[in-house]
């Protein structure tokens, strides 16, 4: 198994030409998700002019082109929409999750297609990131229901070789601070290692909350990374 922690500098490329593929839309060496899977948007490390036009052919005119941890500068004509500094996190190798925590009542879930509808109502609710309607297919989602109600989930997306990416971790305002979220992102740690890969994760810098509980669980810090997106022209 590759753990090498390279493919983690692409890892949307990474996914989308390996693991996602079937959920790929390429033109040339520009590619990006299926409607609905995520927005995010590959090209090589270092893009020539004709990586960004196929970029441009593939998302349309006036296409949102999401360059997840890509820092790579557009050609003149592609509108800046957004900025957002974070850090990439990783499990060190060879390192356990801490034992399962009591559920105190609140099991543990694998969430499968029905559960779509409220899942989206729970990303309006705690805003984890961008969560459309198909991105429970990138791979495993877990939740919490609480008298019948999911109330906190965390998932798998993005796949680089020998790696696997833990997102969507979010629990309602009203159940936090029950232990919802730790719970979860052991279980998924657990589920990764169990595969012989290693998790890891991006947050934003600003996310005080979240990275304090990512260190708590034993998540490191690999490299500070820049989300931006941009209208194509
Ligand atoms: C971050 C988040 C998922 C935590 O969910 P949660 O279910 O409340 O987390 P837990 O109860 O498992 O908290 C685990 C620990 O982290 C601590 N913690 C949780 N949120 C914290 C915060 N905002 N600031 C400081 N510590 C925090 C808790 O105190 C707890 O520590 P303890 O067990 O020693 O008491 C939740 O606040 C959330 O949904 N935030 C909005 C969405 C988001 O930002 N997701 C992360 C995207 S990268």
């Amino acid at each position: 198994m590759n753990r090498d922690a390279a493919v983690l500098d692409n890892p949307v490329a990474e996914s989308l030409l390996g693991r996602h593929a079937h959920l790929a839309r390429r033109i040339g060496r520009a590619a990006t998700y299926e409607s609905g899977v995520s927005t995010f948007c590959a090209l090589p490390t270092e893009p020539a002019p004709a990586d960004w036009a196929d970029l441009a052919r593939l998302l349309g005119s006036g296409g949102f082109a999401d360059m997840f941890s890509n820092t790579a500068a557009p050609p003149p004509g592609w509108e800046p929409v957004f900025v957002l500094e974070g850090r990439q996190m990783i499990w060190p190798d060879g390192h356990r999750p801490g034992d399962p925590q009591p559920d105190a009542g609140a099991a543990v879930v694998e969430l499968g297609p029905d559960d779509v509808p409220q899942m989206l109502d729970l990303v309006a609710r705690a805003e984890p990131g961008p969560f459309g309607k198909r991105t429970r297919e990138l791979g495993t989602y877990l939740g919490v229901r609480v008298d019948g109600r999911l109330v906190a989930m965390a998932g798998e997306r993005l796949r680089p070789p020998g790696w696997t990416e833990i997102s969507a971790v979010c629990t309602d305002p009203e159940a936090r601070g029950r232990g919802h979220a730790a719970r979860l992102l052991r279980a998924l740690v657990s589920r990764v290692l169990a595969r012989g890969e290693r998790p890891f994760l991006h947050v934003a810098e600003a996310n005080t909350g979240a990275i304090a509980l990512y260190e708590r669980l034993g998540f490191d810090t690999r490299k500070p990374v820049t989300f931006q997106g941009f209208r194509t022209p």
